[in-house]
């Protein structure tokens, strides 16, 4: 395990002066400064004041990477480059560990072999940058490393060119390192030579190439569409760039390419799809960036199967190809009313087993006060199941209680099902009849406990779904390796905002509602469902997409049902509806968060991780100090003042 090495003040800027405004509280990880000891200052010292003159590389070619070299290769004279992970002295040898993008080789310098590449080597620090010739040779018997795929060779060195020097790294370049985000982001480049981080950009880089490949083959048409363009209705705020010759007026970066790409349909292009950056000025979580990328894709003449069997075509592949596992398809599905009935939310984790099971008919024959007051106010009553949760101490109940508090709830019920008897707060108010409905229903077993919210169906929901996921890690009963994708349609089309007191789209006001459900949309609108789907893996939703409206008087409908006047809607996105006039095909699509994805393969814990050089969750990059005050001139030249209240 490393830890961070401080090194003398004036070579670390970051703990003096940070270049973006309040960076240290981003995160909440403070950088662990350990104090250097006398003897660690006095080699730095001498690191740093040690004239070193440098090579160039000349006709120097570089013959391998730093882990292609074992056995077969033995005997053979190589060209390696890259860096000093780390050097050794050893009765007289050198050894120092070569590292590159792809692996370790131990490269040793003999004083026997070349006197010159050896008194050179004495030079070698961290990070500095070599290229050696020799030749490869069978490490000494009891000197492999058998964790190392280049672990039984290493290279005996005939040359050594010394590229580069390098200060002393603010951190190990090794996987365990403990160091703030902050310093990692600040530092990204080093951060990246980290194994896991080169990793996991390759395995970024392999999964675009994977999914071209597929879309290529099922006849999709990679097409760009503008990043400067005006605002598409995904539900963020909008990032905006002033125009400099349309003074006044700004443009909006596409939080999706949702209209272009139906344009596309309109156009004729059948199927299209693109990596895409996408912007959304929203707050920011684990899982969230300002700037991310999408898989997004669209097609004519289809319904919701082709796309269906297309994405878990693609899945498979991915998922195959990068992680040698098999996925079970088709996925289930769940429609949106199941999804929040069972799970409590349209995003289920599906790799555990507890389930939200509606008990409120039989609560209402109880005579437990908070239920009968709960329902008293149009409440409902929901019961979360946990086999073998009856060993939970009181502490650990009390933890979960002020847990779903934090969801709106007021309190939780619960009951140990023991082998005596039960043993509960509310135990004596519910009576024998109420007690076998229960088990009943729940197929309560000695060993388990039950927990029941009381309260308004989205707090219920919250409160309970919210705990399952949390009891399922607690109780270890989430497998990390189980990929479970599900998914979940059926969606309302809309929903009512209660700030802005109207209906507005649950996915995007281009979404079709469901043929059976239109004549609701004028008198219940709440009531009527959608053409939408999202497709979640393991609690996280990593797509979502909709068949389309593709007729103008339809389109209109919708409109009409979300409070959205024709002028506005004509200000907003009357090229599409004008498109929609001129022969647009059935159509419908589906955007990935591959970032997401990417997050979810690597196992990492953040989205940050598989993103090259990502923001934090102020939205700044500590690195080239983002965003930044703009010169006054360009101000002028734009016609924008700032107002510093
Ligand atoms: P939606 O808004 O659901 O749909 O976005 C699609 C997917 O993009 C990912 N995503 C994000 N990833 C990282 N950071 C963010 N801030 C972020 N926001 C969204 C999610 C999400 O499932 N145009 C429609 C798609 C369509 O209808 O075809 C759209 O953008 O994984
Ligand atoms: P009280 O009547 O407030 O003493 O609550 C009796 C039991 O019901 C306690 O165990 C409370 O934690 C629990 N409780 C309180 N409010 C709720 C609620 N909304 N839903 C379920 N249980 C509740």
């Amino acid at each position: 395990m490393g830890s961070l090495r401080l090194f003398p003040e004036p070579f670390l800027p970051i703990v003096r002066s940070s270049p973006a405004p309040a960076a240290a509280d981003l995160f909440q990880e403070e950088p662990r400064l350990e104090s250097l000891d006398k003897q660690h200052e006095e080699q730095m010292d001498a690191v740093l004041t040690a004239p070193v003159s440098l090579d160039s590389l000349d006709d120097w070619v570089k013959t391998h990477h730093c882990n292609s070299l074992d056995k077969r290769n033995v005997g053979e004279q190589v060209t390696m480059m890259g860096w000093v992970q780390r050097r050794r002295d050893h009765g007289g040898l050198i050894f120092v560990d070569l590292r590159d993008r792809e692996g370790i080789t131990q490269v040793v310098f003999d004083p026997q072999v070349d006197a010159r590449a050896h008194e050179r080597a004495h030079l070698l620090r961290s990070e500095y940058v070599i290229a050696v010739q020799g030749r490869v040779r069978n490490r000494p018997e009891g000197m492999t490393n058998p964790k190392l795929p280049t672990g039984a060779v290493e290279v005996i060195t005939s040359h050594l060119k010394i590229l580069n020097t390098a200060k002393t790294p603010p951190f190990h370049i090794e996987d365990d390192v403990d160091v703030s985000e902050n310093i990692r982001l600040r530092y990204r480049y080093m951060d990246l030579r980290r194994p896991r981080m080169a990793k996991n950009l390759v395995m970024r880089h392999r999964a675009a190439q994977i999914t071209r490949n597929y879309l290529d083959a099922q006849g999709f048409i990679e097409v760009e569409t503008p990043v400067l363009t005006k605002s598409t209705p995904e539900g963020a705020r909008d990032y905006l760039v002033p125009s400099r010759v349309n003074p006044g007026r700004f443009y909006a970066l596409p939080q999706s390419p949702q209209i272009f790409k139906q344009l596309l349909m309109v156009a004729g292009l059948d199927r299209y799809y693109q990596i895409v950056k996408c912007f959304r000025d929203e707050d920011l979580r684990a899982d969230r960036q300002p700037e991310f990328t999408q898989v997004d894709m669209e097609l004519s003449f289809v319904r919701e199967e082709t796309i269906y069997e297309l994405i878990e075509g693609w899945l498979t592949e991915l998922f195959g190809q990068l992680l040698g596992i098999e996925l079970q398809t088709p996925f289930p599905r769940l429609s949106y009313g199941d999804a929040m009935d069972r799970f409590g939310t349209d995003r289920p984790d599906t790799r555990f087993a507890l389930h939200l099971v509606n008990v409120t008919d039989i609560a209402r024959m109880s005579q437990v006060k908070v239920f009968q007051q709960a329902l008293e106010h149009g409440g409902i009553v929901d019961a979360l199941r946990v086999p073998r949760g009856s060993t939970l101490s009181r502490k650990e109940l009390d933890d979960l209680i002020e847990f779903v508090k934090v969801y709106g709830a007021k309190g939780m019920a619960w009951i140990k099902i023991l082998p005596d008897g039960w043993q509960s707060p509310i135990a004596k108010f519910i009576q024998e009849d109420v007690r076998a409905d229960l088990t009943r229903r729940l197929g309560l077993e000695p060993g388990d406990i039950v927990f029941f919210l009381a309260d308004q169906q989205k707090v219920v929901h919250d409160g309970l779904g919210n705990l399952r996921v949390r009891l399922a890690h607690q109780l270890n009963l989430v497998d990390p390796q189980t990929y479970n994708f599900v998914w979940v349609n059926e969606f309302p089309l809309l929903e009512w905002d209660h700030e802005e007191k109207r209906y507005t789209s649950v996915h995007h006001p281009f979404t079709s509602p469901m043929e059976e459900d239109m004549h609701l949309l004028a008198d219940q609108p709440e009531k009527v469902r959608s053409r939408a789907y999202d497709l979640v893996l393991n609690g996280i939703e990593v797509g979502g997409g909709s068949i389309r409206i593709h007729r103008q008087d339809m389109q209109e409908r919708v409109f009409r049902a979300l409070g959205i006047e024709s002028e506005e809607a004509q200000n907003k996105f009357g090229f599409l509806l004008e498109a929609l006039q001129h022969g647009a095909p059935p159509h419908g699509g589906i955007a990935f968060g591959f970032d997401r994805l990417l997050m979810l393969l690597s196992h990492s814990a953040s989205i940050r991780d598989v993103i090259a050089f990502p923001k934090t969750q102020k939205a700044t990059c500590l690195m080239s100090g983002a965003p930044s005050e703009p010169e006054i001139r360009q101000l002028l030249e734009l016609c924008v003042k700032i107002d510093s209240q």
